[in-house]
C-alpha cells in the first residue's frame, strides 16, 4: 500500500507548480496542493520547524486524510516537503488524523497521530486508534506494532469512535500526551497518558471531563505550563454562544489552572475563546529553543468549509499567523511571532490625526501590511460613538472593522469582500472599555485578516476573498477621535 504515499508525492509535486505564487498567501502556509485542515505535528527538528497539516492532496475538499509537510527557519518563509504520511494501512485507511511530533532522544522524529478505520466499511463508525510513525525530517516509517493505544485501553464510559489528536511532550523520565475523548452523550474529556519510550502508553487519568457548557467532543487538546499557570487549550465542537464570549459552532478555549500532579486532574480557575473572529480553529502550540511557546491554528471554519469547491483556486485552508504565548492578568495574550518584524519595511507613520467623518492617509494602503492603530478621546470633546477602519478596499469591496464606545464592541465585517454566499461574515468581541482609547494591531496577507487588540489580549482572525487588487485603507467615525497610525509593507526576501 506504500504506493499510496508515492503516488500523492508525485501528484502534489506537478499540481503544486500550476499554482503561481501570487495565487497564495505570502507568508501563511496553505497547502502544498489541494485541502489542508488542522496544524499537526508542529516541532523543531533538525534545526528547523516543522509543520505538518490534515492534508488531501487532489481536490480541494476533505477527504482521505494525509499529512501534508513543510519546514521553515523563521515560521514565515515556507518550504514544501513531500507529503509525510498516505492513510495507506488497515488501521488508518479511512484517514491519518491530527497529532503532535517529537524528538527523541536517539534523534529520531516521532509523530504521534489518530488512525482511523471503519470496522464493516463504509457507512460503519469510525474506529480511532493513536499510531506512531518515526523518521528523520522527511520520510517517515509507521510503527510495525500500530496502533500504540487501541480502542480497549480506553476507561468504562468514554467512546471508542471519538477518541483523537493526540498532543506528546516530554517529561523528566519520558513522555506524556493528552487525547482527546468523550462519553455516550459526546460530552469531551480530555484523558492522560504517560511513556517511557512514545511507543508504550499507559492511561493515567482523566484530566477534566466537559460539564456541559463548552460544547460537546473537545478537539485537539493541548495542555502546557506557560508563566506560572497550566494551560488546557481545548477545540469544543457545537458550541452554544455565551454572550459575546464562544460563538455559535466549533469554537477554541483556553482553560487556565493548574494540574494537580498527585491527583493527575486539572483543576480549571477560568476560562476564554482564544479568537474572537470567523476563522480559528484546532491550534497546537510549540516549544521554541529559546524558550517561547508559539501557538498556530488553522485559519478556517468548519461550517464555512463548503466554500472551497467554489473558489477558483487549487488550495484551499491557510494556517494563522504563528503567535506567541503569554499569560498576563488570568488571560491568553497572543503576540505575532517577532520574526515578522523582519518583514517590516517602508514605514508611515501619522501622528495625532484628528478623525471627524471619512479619512485617507498618504502612504496607508496595501494587501501585505502591519499596521498599528492607537486611538484616543479628544480632550474636553464628547466621547467619539464609532470609529471604523476599512480595508482591502476598492469601488466595490471592503472589509471592516468597527469600535462602538458606548457599547465596547468591537466587530469584524466581511460582507462586503465578494462572497455570494450566506455564511457567517460578522463577529463581534467585547473590549475592555478604557475610556474609549483602544489599541489595534491588523495584519493583512492576501486572503486574510488577523487582528491584535490592546497588546494581544485578545484577537480576531478571518480569511478575505476580495480580489488582491481591492487594497485602500479608509477610516471612519461616528463623532471625533484622535488616531496614530503605523504602516509598514510586508515584503518577504528570498
Ligand atoms: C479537527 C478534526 C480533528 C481530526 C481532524 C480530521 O478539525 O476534526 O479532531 O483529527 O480534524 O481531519
Amino acid at each position: 500500500m506504500k504506493h499510496k504515499l508515492l503516488f500523492a508525492r508525485a501528484y502534489e509535486k506537478e499540481a503544486a507548480e500550476l499554482i503561481p505564487d501570487e495565487a497564495r498567501p505570502l507568508f501563511h502556509l496553505t497547502p502544498y496542493t489541494g485541502w489542508m485542515n488542522d496544524p499537526n505535528g508542529f516541532s523543531f527538528y533538525g534545526g528547523k520547524f516543522h509543520l505538518f497539516y490534515q492534508y488531501y492532496p487532489y481536490e480541494t475538499v476533505w477527504n482521505d486524510m494525509h499529512w501534508g509537510h513543510a519546514v521553515s527557519k523563521d515560521l514565515l518563509h515556507w518550504t514544501y516537503l513531500p507529503a509525510a504520511m498516505a492513510p495507506d494501512k488497515p488501521y488508518d485507511d479511512f484517514g491519518c488524523f491530527s497529532g503532535s511530533a517529537i524528538e527523541t532522544p536517539d534523534g529520531k522524529h516521532l509523530l504521534l497521530y489518530t488512525g482511523v478505520r471503519k470496522e464493516g466499511g463504509e457507512g460503519k463508525k469510525e474506529i480511532q486508534t493513536q499510531c506512531v510513525a518515526i523518521g528523520d525530517g522527511l520520510d517517515y516509517k509507521k510503527y510495525v506494532h500500530n496502533p500504540v493505544l487501541n480502542e480497549h485501553v480506553l476507561p468504562e464510559g468514554c467512546d471508542y469512535h471519538n477518541f483523537r489528536d493526540p498532543k506528546i511532550w516530554k517529561t523528566e523520565t519520558g513522555y506524556r500526551c493528552v487525547i482527546g475523548t468523550c462519553d455516550e452523550n459526546t460530552l469531551g474529556k480530555i484523558l492522560l497518558f504517560k511513556s517511557q519510550d512514545g511507543i508504550h502508553w499507559e492511561f493515567e487519568n482523566i484530566l477534566i471531563e466537559n460539564d456541559g457548557r463548552l460544547g460537546l467532543m473537545w478537539e485537539c487538546p493541548d495542555f502546557f505550563p506557560l508563566d506560572g499557570k497550566d494551560v488546557l487549550l481545548v477545540s469544543p465542537q457545537d458550541m452554544l454562544p455565551e454572550r459575546f464570549e464562544y460563538h455559535n459552532g466549533n469554537g477554541t478555549a483556553c482553560i487556565i489552572g493548574h494540574f494537580d500532579e498527585k491527583e493527575k486532574r486539572f483543576i480549571p480557575e477560568s476560562d476564554h475563546a482564544v479568537d474572537y473572529g470567523i476563522d480559528f480553529y484546532a491550534p497546537t502550540t510549540m516549544l521554541a529553543p529559546d524558550g517561547r511557546r508559539i501557538m498556530i491554528g488553522w485559519m478556517q471554519n468548519w461550517d464555512t468549509t463548503k466554500l472551497s469547491s467554489l473558489r477558483e483556486f487549487k488550495w484551499f485552508g491557510q494556517m494563522t499567523l504563528p503567535r506567541e504565548l503569554s499569560i498576563r492578568n488570568g488571560r491568553l495574550y497572543q503576540k505575532p511571532i517577532r520574526e515578522i518584524e523582519k518583514l517590516r519595511k517602508n514605514p508611515v507613520t501619522h501622528k495625532d490625526i484628528l478623525v471627524d467623518g471619512v479619512v485617507r492617509l498618504p502612504g496607508v494602503q496595501g494587501r501585505t501590511v502591519d499596521m498599528e492603530i492607537t486611538l484616543r478621546p479628544v480632550p474636553n470633546a464628547p466621547l467619539y460613538h464609532k470609529f471604523a477602519a476599512r480595508f482591502m478596499e476598492n469601488e466595490q469591496f471592503y472589509t471592516k472593522l468597527s469600535y462602538r464606545t458606548h457599547e465596547s464592541v468591537l466587530r469584524i465585517d466581511r460582507k462586503f469582500s465578494g462572497s455570494r454566499r450566506a455564511y457567517i461574515h460578522q463577529r463581534r468581541c467585547e473590549v475592555p472599555f478604557k475610556n474609549g482609547e483602544i489599541k489595534l494591531r491588523i495584519i493583512l496577507d492576501r486572503f486574510s485578516a488577523e487582528v491584535f487588540i490592546n497588546d494581544g489580549e485578545q484577537t480576531m482572525t478571518c480569511t478575505v476573498f476580495t480580489d488582491v487588487s481591492a487594497s485602500d485603507i479608509s477610516f471612519n467615525t461616528d463623532g471625533k477621535v484622535l488616531m496614530d497610525v503605523t504602516k509598514y509593507d510586508l515584503l518577504m526576501e528570498e
